[in-house]
């Protein structure tokens, strides 16, 4: 089956980057959706602000970026999103119980060749399927924040997930040109947040036994390791609370990278990096 429609679930961070690499690289029909008409509308607004940006490098013409622009539909209604679509992809916040309520709702309101993935970061793929009918129609699609720039795309099998569900999805991976990998194995935190969430708390337990300022510490690992970003700012980037919830889970299979003391203490104080504006660092372009 080659995907020609899709639904996003979630226009946040993640959820309006991967709506627009659907429509802009793989040509599709998307459909996003969201819990309120607020969050889709900013959705939509950073989405046309990403192909603005494109357009002023030369990447896109005008004419190239309209055309992006009115193969992306938002709506508000989760059934009129998602009932003639050939792939659900489900990005909302990581909360297993909100996902599988979500996912069990999908199930039944979708067609039965419909293919469910999900953009969880940690979250047990094989857990997740179990909420709807269709387990070998399920898989993970982990995209790398910004998803417009990011290439990989890790596709995770659950325990029931078919081949021709990788294959399906792996293909329209590469479509939106991305070059993707396949977890065979549903583990905590896949393969890149098994490596870097200890690192991220490793960083985060620096800033908090006073060892180095989180200026010093990003410069650090940013000239002696060749890190685009600094640890701390790459925190602040993902979401203080994302980082938090992928902690838990990926300490639970390492035994490492438990959410710091601190960590927890900023996202109870809603400091939670660059979508609320305060971080380790200072935001001022607010979920930008
Ligand atoms: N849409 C379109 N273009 C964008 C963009 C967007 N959303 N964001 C940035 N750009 C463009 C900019 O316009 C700029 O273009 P020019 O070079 O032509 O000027 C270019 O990308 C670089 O952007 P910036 O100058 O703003 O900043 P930068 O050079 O630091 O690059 C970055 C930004 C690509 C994000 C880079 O810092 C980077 O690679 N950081 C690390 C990102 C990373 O590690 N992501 C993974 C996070 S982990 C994750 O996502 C997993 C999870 O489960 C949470």
């Amino acid at each position: 089956m080659a995907v020609s429609k899709i639904a996003v679930l979630g226009a946040g961070l993640m959820g309006h980057g991967i709506a627009q690499v659907a429509a802009q690289f793989a040509k599709t029909e998307v459909y996003l959706t969201d819990a309120k008409q607020e969050l889709l509308d900013r959705g939509v607004k950073m989405i046309e602000s990403s192909l603005e940006r494109f357009v002023k490098k030369g990447d896109l013409t005008t004419d190239e970026s309209a055309k992006i622009r009115s193969r992306i539909h938002p709506v508000t209604s989760l059934g009129d999103a998602v009932r003639d679509v050939d792939l659900v992809i489900e990005v909302v916040p990581e909360d297993i119980e909100l996902k599988r309520r979500l996912l069990s709702e999908v199930d039944r309101k979708i067609r039965n060749d419909t293919i469910i993935a999900s953009n969880t970061s940690s979250l047990s793929i094989t857990m997740l399927a179990k909420a709807t009918r269709r387990t070998e129609k399920f898989c993970g699609m982990h995209f790398f924040n910004p998803p417009q720039l990011m290439k990989l795309v890790e596709i995770v099998r659950g325990n029931k997930t078919s081949d021709e569900t990788v294959q399906v999805v792996k293909e329209l991976a590469e479509r939106m040109g991305k070059d993707p990998v396949v977890v065979k194995k549903d583990a905590p935190g896949f393969i890149v947040n098994r490596i870097l969430v200890p690192a991220l708390n490793e960083a985060i337990a620096l800033v908090q036994e006073g060892v180095a300022d989180p200026a010093d510490i990003d410069k650090a690992i940013k000239l002696g390791l060749n890190w685009p970003m600094g640890p701390l700012a790459l925190s602040d980037y993902i979401g203080l609370d994302t980082v938090l919830a992928m902690s838990n889970v990926v300490s639970k299979a390492t035994k490492q990278g438990r959410g710091t003391a601190l960590l927890r203490k900023m996202v109870k104080s809603s400091r939670l990096g660059r979508k609320s504006g305060k971080g380790f660092f200072d935001w001022p372009e607010k979920g930008g």
